[in-house]
């Protein structure tokens, strides 16, 4: 493990029994607040970058927190996916169950141009029905959904299974827990 992925892993608190019994919830917030841990988590997704990105597309609310940063340091755009009634213009969406409950992704319709490089950064993959609605919905918008990066990957809920089902074959986490 590099000294990045330990100081990363070393900062994510397991919190027993949230948001509901028999789950155990991956709290980042002491990651955020870790001016070092913060700055390393962003380093290796932006390293995880496969050339040049034209958009960072982040979903919220915790995805915005990483998408920005690496959208900044690869110099491409951001682009929120959103969840639903806070988008102004014209949306396409995508429903899908969550670990727990379900939920529903929206995206403008014209955010980004046909055919551009998009890479998706989140800070979790569980179930991978995040990841896999955003795809859906980039493929709405026709770009080239070229990389997904994620901090951290729950291997046990078999997320990396959904992704591959969307058809996305360039993917990383920092951590695999
Ligand atoms: C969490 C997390 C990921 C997603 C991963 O988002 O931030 O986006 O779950 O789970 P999945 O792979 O099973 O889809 P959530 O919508 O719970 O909360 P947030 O608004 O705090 O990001
Ligand atoms: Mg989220």
């Amino acid at each position: 493990m590099t000294d990045d992925r330990a100081l990363i892993k070393s900062l994510i608190a397991d919190v027993q029994d949230f948001p509901k019994p028999g789950v155990t919830f991956k709290d980042i917030t002491p990651l955020l607040a870790s001016p070092q841990g913060f700055k390393a988590a962003v380093d290796q997704l932006v390293a995880s970058a496969p050339g040049e990105i034209d958009v960072v597309v982040g979903m919220e609310a915790r995805g915005f927190i990483f998408a920005a940063p690496v959208a900044v340091a690869l110099g491409a755009g951001f682009v929120p996916v959103r969840k639903p009634g806070k988008l102004p213009r014209p949306v396409y969406e995508e429903a899908f169950a969550l670990e727990y409950g379900t939920e529903t992704l929206t995206m403008h319709r014209d955010a980004i141009k046909p055919g551009a490089r998009v890479m998706v950064v989140d800070d979790v993959l569980a179930t991978g029905g995040t990841i896999g609605a955003t795809a859906k919905l980039l493929r709405k918008l026709d770009v080239n959904l070229v990389h997904v990066a994620v901090v951290m990957e729950l291997s046990f809920l078999n997320g990396h299974a959904a992704l591959d089902e969307t058809g996305i074959d360039s993917y990383s986490a920092i951590l695999t827990v």
